[in-house]
């Protein structure tokens, strides 16, 4: 079998889907690799690197995606405008596809992939299981994101983070508020306390609480009457009496702090509004919110995606794509977490396809022609 990786074309992506170290390890499973020439550039990997541990280097992008029994990729399919081809319509029928799809963001690929019928896997539909631990592609990039955006904050707040006593007196250490104490807001409070600021996080799950005071944080939260998540662990839509009593927790907090770091999603996918124009209002001038959240539409009312912003006084930073800013250990753990997938499956050189396995089941998006996936069908409207 042969595994393509070509070059990620969406603009400002620096990751690869494929590193060096995970090449090596699928060419000694017996399996041939195709990497398209410079793709490994952005993320300081040269095409040597690549043919040093047994890849071969193609500089025609139709052939890596054409060549390809089964292709890795970073972002969803789009149009490459140098060949004037949707990226589907460049891939093989009947072969397996696996990227970070968010197929129910991107059903126009989804409808593409289905009718060039093209079996895809999306890795960010991984279930979030032990035996699909190494897997993890979420985890992998929260993890990122949770630590950037800390560094993030650390560059535009107006103060220093740690304590110090300095012959001109004691400055603080400053203080930090996490929202949503996920995989991202976990490493966000291990990060923050790194550089020695105190932190405080709250999330609608209180199960986390222990996870909280594990990396040196202080848990403040509002009692949730009902169940806080859905069977897969996901944080589930609440009521509007605790939203309500949430927003005094969280308005409050927001004031006392210096930095607000959000990471709250509902679903995995969808942001809900937390900090509204009000609760930025009544924040200390010079503060900073680091919106994680942005991709979802951002869990404060002010952000912009992809900018920063200053309302009264207050930097509000809404990133995207963190991981594509640290593209080495981005590239590094990504190619891991899809080369765990691909030989978990392997048997004779070859994935094997079995639609009844629970982590292939869990993220197969369409399959024989057909949208399979359930999510995605009702965000098509074809459930
Ligand atoms: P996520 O990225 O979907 O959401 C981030 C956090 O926001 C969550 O902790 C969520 O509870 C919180 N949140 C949602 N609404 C909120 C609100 N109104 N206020 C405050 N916080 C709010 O979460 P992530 O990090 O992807 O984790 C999702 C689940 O998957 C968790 O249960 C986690 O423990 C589990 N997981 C399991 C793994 C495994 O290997 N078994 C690995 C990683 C995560």
């Amino acid at each position: 079998m042969r595994i393509g990786v070509p070059k990620e074309i969406v603009p400002g992506e620096r990751r690869v889907a494929l590193s060096p170290e995970t090449c090596g390890k699928l060419v000694k499973a017996g399996v041939e690799v195709m990497v398209e020439a410079g793709a490994g550039a952005p993320s300081y990997f040269s095409d040597e690197d690549y043919r040093r541990v047994g890849g071969t280097v193609e500089s025609d992008t139709a052939a890596v995606f054409g060549g390809a029994a089964f292709l890795l990729k970073v972002q969803p399919p789009v149009t490459n405008a140098f060949h004037g081809k949707h990226e589907v319509d460049l891939m093989r029928t009947a072969s397996y596809f696996l990227t970070t799809l968010y197929p129910t963001r991107n059903v126009d690929a989804v409808r593409r992939l289905a009718e060039r019928n093209v079996t895809a896997f999306a890795a960010d539909a991984f279930p979030r299981t032990t035996r699909a631990q190494t897997m993890d592609v979420l985890s992998s990039m929260a993890n990122i994101a949770g630590y950037k955006g800390v560094i993030i904050a650390a560059d535009e707040l107006a103060k220093y983070f740690p304590m110090f006593m300095t012959a001109a007196g004691t400055v603080f250490a400053a203080k930090v508020f996490v929202i949503g104490a996920g995989v991202a807001g976990l490493q966000a409070i291990a990060t923050a306390r790194r550089l020695g600021a105190t932190v405080e996080a709250t999330d609608t799950r209180p199960v986390v609480k222990e996870q909280v005071e594990s990396v040196g944080g202080k848990f403040v939260g509002v009692q949730a009457s009902e169940s806080a998540q859905d069977e897969r662990g996901y944080a589930k839509e609440l009521s509007k009496e605790f939203y309500e009593k949430q927003a005094m927790l969280i308005g409050e907090r927001c004031a006392a702090n210096d930095v607000v770091i959000t990471t709250a999603l509902i679903g995995g996918v969808k942001a809900p509004k937390l900090i509204t124009e009000d609760m930025v209002a009544k924040m200390k001038p010079g503060s900073v919110i680091v919106d994680l959240a942005a991709e979802g539409g951002g869990n404060c009312t002010l952000s912009e995606p992809g900018s920063t912003v200053e309302k009264y006084g207050v930097r509000i930073c809404a990133p995207l794509n963190l991981p594509s800013s640290m593209p080495l250990h981005a590239s590094t753990l990504y190619s891991r977490n899809l080369g765990a997938f691909v030989t978990a499956f392997l048997k004779d050189k070859n994935f094997v396809f079995d639609p009844h396995d629970e982590i292939q089941k869990g993220c197969l998006i369409t399959h024989g022609g057909q949208v399979v996936h359930e999510a995605t069908k009702a965000a098509m409207g074809t459930a």
